[in-house]
């Protein structure tokens, strides 16, 4: 019989104390302590190789990684590092609606057309709401088995029963053990479930994907140490009134974490976007001040953005100073490096920045576009529809070297831009590549202005 105790939780960080706080002393949350139960003899202990584990020369384990299962949805498998791992744990957290479902089920189903049998496990929908999304997608594999359920000795026992190569629990908030007394979405549960299909997982070799919701700031509810005990933990990003998603990895235990996939939320389903460039540009004015292409990387992949700036006389108090797409306090602090460093009079002018297609770059190269996109519609000098530049620009008005430079220029060739503005420091890189190409390198903002706008 196990026995029982009571413990305080953080329901935000999972902080435990013998007594109820008003306020969490690890990550000072107000209000966040519940009440919960603690088992004696901790079940979620355990070896992850199964009983009986002994040392062994690690040249003598074999790889389970070699026998990745690729879902064939290139975006996909390249930000797992080139498919599913046996035996791995992966989490997909993303806002509600934004197709974490939708990419789970096409993942299924193609995995167990190639692989073998595969259970998707919905504890937010009934199985029939499942099958008409399925019927929809046109995934009726007939390896894809379904289960409405919450309990996880169910799942458990179904999973042993039939031996999946790969189990999707969508989502784990609603999952439920239900030798703990608290709900489902506790703390507590997140963690033992995790903690069980984690066992499940390593023990029998089948691959296990989660779904997790995220909180208000973005982070995937539940204890913050779910992140710390899944192999990976993929984002699906994306804005609302757009149709394009990103899925990104942020932890990734067999791959690199700077992998990203782009796709489209059609009709019939995600599809992938093997142009994202060509998609986010398709609508540039050309010839119209205020706008120009930066040439950034999404991972390791590079990407053509348009920037686009607004700059208009302030009619009242402060100057309003917007940004969609980049972050607000590098906008200012650019703004400042144009009023202080090439003298732009902005303090009395409106600037409103953004990315077109609702894309957010968080790079530092897109920089330069944005000062020049900036100073373009400040002076009503377009720049011209052929250029493409990147560049980091530092405090003191400086143009800053920006990694992957021939990826970037090589993009932009293949999207028939002739002209690339790039910081000097990135020269060397290049050699004697793209010599005949129009490439011209600047060391300060007041230099590339003068070439762009002509001074
Ligand atoms: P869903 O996968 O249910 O989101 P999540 O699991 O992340 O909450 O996706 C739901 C949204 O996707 C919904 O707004 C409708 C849209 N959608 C399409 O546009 N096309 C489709 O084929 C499907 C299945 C969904
Ligand atoms: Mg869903």
């Amino acid at each position: 019989m196990a026995k029982y105790k009571t413990k305080y939780v953080c329901q935000n960080c999972g902080y435990e104390s013998a007594k109820w706080m008003g306020r969490c002393t690890e990550c000072l949350a107000w209000n966040t302590f519940a009440e919960e139960v603690e088992r004696k003899e901790e079940a979620s202990r355990g070896s992850v190789g199964g009983a009986g584990q002994m040392p062994r020369p690690i040249a003598a384990i074999e790889p389970l990684a070699g026998k990745r299962m690729p879902a064939g949805i290139k975006e996909f498998d390249r930000v797992l590092g080139g498919g599913i791992v046996p035996g791995s744990i992966f989490l997909v957290g993303g806002d509600p609606g934004i197709g974490k479902s939708t990419l789970l089920l096409q993942v299924a189903d193609l995995i167990s057309r190639i692989h073998g049998k595969v259970l998707y496990v919905s504890g937010e929908e009934s199985a029939h709401q499942t099958r008409l999304r399925a019927e929809r997608l046109g995934n009726l594999s007939p390896e894809l088995y379904l289960l409405a359920e919450t309990n996880l000795a169910v799942v458990s026992h179904w999973i042993a029963e039939m031996k999946p190569v790969f189990v999707i629990i969508d989502s784990i908030q609603t999952m439920y053990d239900a030798e703990l007394p608290t709900a489902p979405g506790s703390v507590a549960q997140v963690r033992e479930c995790t903690g069980h299909l984690l066992r499940l997982a390593k023990n029998g070799h089948n691959a296990i994907a989660i779904v997790g919701h995220v909180t208000k700031e973005g982070n995937i509810a539940g204890p913050r140490m779910l992140e710390h005990m899944v192999d990976a933990v993929l984002y699906f990003e994306g804005d609302r009134h757009y149709s394009f998603r990103i899925l990104r990895a942020v932890k990734n235990r067999f791959g690199s974490t700077n992998e990203s996939g782009i796709f489209s939320m059609e009709e019939t389903g995600l599809k992938e976007i093997l142009n994202p460039s060509a998609m986010f540009l398709a609508e540039r004015p050309v010839g119209v001040a205020g706008s120009v292409v930066a040439a950034c990387m999404e991972g390791t992949r590079p990407l053509l953005v348009e920037l686009q700036a607004l700059v208009t006389p302030t009619c009242f108090g402060m100057p309003r100073r917007m940004a969609a797409g980049v972050d607000s306090n590098r906008l200012n602090l650019l703004l400042a490096v144009l009023e202080k460093k090439v003298g732009l009079q902005l303090q009395s002018q409106d600037t409103y920045i953004n990315i077109a297609g609702g894309l957010k770059v968080d790079e530092p190269a897109v920089d330069l576009a944005i000062v020049l996109a900036v100073a373009s519609s400040f002076r009503n000098v377009p720049a011209d529809p052929n250029l493409v530049v990147m560049g980091e620009v530092g405090l003191a008005g400086e143009v800053r070297a920006v990694p992957r430079v021939e990826q970037r220029i090589q993009e932009a060739i293949k999207l028939g831009f002739t002209r690339f503005v790039l910081p000097r420091g990135s020269t060397k890189e290049l050699g004697t590549k793209f010599t005949g190409r129009d490439i011209i390198t600047v060391e300060n903002v007041a230099e590339a202005m003068e070439i762009v706008l002509g001074g």
